[in-house]
């Protein structure tokens, strides 16, 4: 029998969703794929040799938990001078992808029956996290522009809350918080002794003039309160190789370290070398992917805008657009009365062959999750797909 811990978790709809292409694909079916959470480029080359380069070299053993020190002394640099954050090496771990530096942090902060505000729409992952963290997932929706409603947050802390979890730019709408919202957000945690868990994994992601802030850099008093997690997944296309890190206080640090030590020991050796590369390779390569994202945000905006029942708000990061359709839901859309969200995103595959996710994934029904990690042909063909349906 699996445990009660497992059995509490939702599978991850994305991963899910993905199992499902992958067969309609084998069946010859066309699919145009609006639903990736990675970019389509590949790893920029000069990060691919370095990593070459180390496994020549042999650094192919174990490291320290906490991750190599010339490492982490390139992400204390980058922190200070891209993010006006101080942070040491020694308050600094490296983890295997962003996805285990919030588990760790989770797990070393949160106590059995914490909670933990999740603003919303929010990464599928987030309340599953906390829930193996012993935690309860407390889910805020943020307004119609996705930006924190305050007012709300601070009605939703009671006396078991401990932490609140940020992620701008956001996954899945894309929206970049304001400067504003986000002094709001530290000044309530500080008010009220809470922690904050800043997930900034798509800070280079950002477009149209916009420019990433990290909530601890606008209260610098938060940094005894506060996790910052990144990574090297989005930035710099590096998915597959699993990077990432947190950096906090000397004691969640610590205790980081020793969760890592007990569960993968280090992230593969060769890859924090690479990653060593990537930091110090230039911004070039990643400026030359966000040009792409930023050309392809506006094609996208513009082509959801333009379908009958799609609104999408102009959003700022990411690679991500969560337009609202419920103005479709009770229409009849390819032959079928569509009943929700999850329902027309079934037809857009079904019958456009189009893969998009549905918004019910990440807590936002009503909504889509298209994605635009994808070609501008790519994207051209599936408005093309769902105007044609749409107007059957
Ligand atoms: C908001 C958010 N945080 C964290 C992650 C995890 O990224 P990583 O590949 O570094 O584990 C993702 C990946 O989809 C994400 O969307």
């Amino acid at each position: 029998m699996v445990s009660n811990l497992v059995n509490g978790l939702n599978p991850s709809a994305t991963v899910e969703i993905q199992e499902t292409l992958a067969a309609l694909t084998a069946k010859g079916v066309d699919i145009v794929r609006l639903n990736a959470g990675e970019p389509d480029m590949p790893t920029p080359p000069h990060i691919v040799e370095a990593a070459i380069e180390a496994l020549k070299r042999g650094e192919t053993r174990y490291t320290p938990a906490s991750g190599i020190y010339p490492l982490r002394q390139a992400l204390s640099k980058k922190l200070k001078e891209q993010n006006n954050l101080d942070y040491e090496p020694s308050e600094i771990v490296l983890t295997t992808g962003a996805k285990q530096a919030i588990v760790n942090a989770l797990l070393s902060v949160v106590n059995p029956g914490d909670e933990v505000i999740i603003l919303t729409p929010a990464w599928v992952s987030y309340p599953d996290m906390v829930k193996i963290a012993g935690g309860k997932p407390v889910m805020v929706r943020t307004a119609d522009d996705y930006q924190p409603d305050i007012e709300l947050l601070r009605a939703s802390i009671t006396d078991k809350t401990k932490m609140i979890l940020v992620n701008s730019p956001n996954n899945p709408s894309g929206a970049v918080y304001t400067d504003e919202n986000l002094e709001a957000i530290a000044d309530l945690a500080l008010e009220r002794g809470l922690w904050v868990l800043s997930d900034e994994i798509y800070e280079k992601l950002i477009y149209h003039g916009r420019k990433h802030t990290s909530i601890i850099s606008l209260r610098p008093e938060l940094k005894e309160q506060a996790i910052v997690v990144n990574g090297f997944s989005k930035s710099y296309a590096m998915t597959g190789w699993r990077a990432g890190y947190l950096a906090t206080t000397k004691d969640i640090a610590k205790a980081s370290t020793v969760l890592t030590g007990h569960i993968t020991s280090n992230v593969t050796t060769f890859v924090q070398w690479a990653c060593i590369a990537a930091l110090e390779g230039g911004e070039a390569c990643i400026e030359d992917m966000r040009q792409t994202f930023e050309r392809r945000q506006l094609l996208i905006e513009k082509g959801l805008n333009s379908l009958h029942g799609f609104k999408a708000t102009h959003v700022d990061g990411a690679f991500y657009l969560m337009p609202d359709v419920s103005a479709l839901i009770g229409e009849t859309v390819g032959g079928e009365l569509i009943l929700s969200s999850k329902h027309l995103a079934k037809v857009l595959l079904d019958q456009a062959h189009v893969a998009v996710i549905p918004g019910e994934a990440f807590f936002a029904p009503g909504t889509l999750r298209v994605s635009y990690a994808a070609s501008e042909q790519t994207i051209e063909e599936a408005i093309r797909r769902i105007a044609a349906l749409l107007n059957k």
